[in-house]
């Protein structure tokens, strides 16, 4: 399998702060990443630099053969982007916001396409409604939805599952499993260990901007470890 994703030396620094500090790792397609550290730990700043939404202090990155510093739209237009901050315009109704993104997304079949996310996270019923009066948990599948909407080859999706029923939350995971069994890559941040235990099949443990681990979740598996206990104790030594 081909890298998906490919980071060399990638740093931000705000101020004083080493946000993220000199990550180097790779992704192959196919794999299902978790990318897992406490609040503060720079998760959400690496999306944000491989995403195109804020440049590097050092470093840089390529996202399906692409580099982040040099094609940052084309690397927008061929991903899905579900962002930590959940929320879809105020003035939109929810299938208005979705065929809005459709649209950029210069997409056919509109209708069809949004129909089946609203069907498959259960909210046509609020698809008339106001994106400002949905529930945190219904802007969450809209979010979710958008993400995924244009087919993307490659995602990232920062804390998902969050504002999730366990109904619903157990459909997302499924998805995001058969998503890469056909050789597309997810890019999952979160600190929720046990979500990502269940579904990951490689992880990376970033703590205070320094990748302090990167690995095969099988790997922890076969040696009976579990991956609370073995964060806790890197996070520890670190
Ligand atoms: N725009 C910014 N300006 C200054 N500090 C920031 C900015 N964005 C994030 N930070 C800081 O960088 C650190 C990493 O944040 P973040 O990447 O959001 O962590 P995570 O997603 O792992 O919770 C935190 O200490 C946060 O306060
Ligand atoms: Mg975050």
């Amino acid at each position: 399998m081909k890298n998906a994703i490919e980071i060399k030396g990638l740093t931000k620094i705000f101020g004083e702060l080493k946000a993220v500090d000199n990550v180097t790792l790779s992704i192959k397609e196919g794999e299902l990443f978790g990318f897992l550290g406490p609040n503060g730990s720079g998760k959400t700043t690496t999306v944000k630099m491989l995403t195109g939404q804020i440049k590097p202090t050092k470093g840089n990155a390529t996202i399906l053969g692409k580099d982040i510093l040099r094609s940052p739209i084309e690397i927008r237009e061929i991903v899905g982007i579900m962002p930590e901050q959940e929320n879809p315009p105020s003035f939109l109704t929810a299938e208005e916001y979705l065929h809005f993104v459709a649209k950029i997304r210069k997409l056919d079949n509109i209708k069809e396409k949004s129909d089946y996310w609203f069907e498959f996270l259960d909210f046509e019923n609020q698809k008339n409604v106001l994106c400002k009066d949905l529930s945190r948990g219904t802007r969450q599948k809209l979010m979710f939805a958008q993400t995924f909407l244009h087919n993307p080859k490659l995602v990232f999706i920062d804390e998902p599952l969050i504002n999730l029923d366990p109904i619903i939350q157990k459909k997302v995971k499924d998805y995001l499993q058969n998503f890469v069994k056909s050789g597309r890559t997810i890019f999952f941040c979160t600190h929720v260990l046990e979500i990502a235990e269940e579904i990951c099949t490689n992880i990376g443990i970033i703590y205070n901007g320094k990748l302090i681990f990167k690995g095969p979740m099988k790997d922890l598996k076969r040696r009976g470890q579990h991956l609370e206990d073995f964060f806790l104790k890197l996070v520890k030594e670190a």
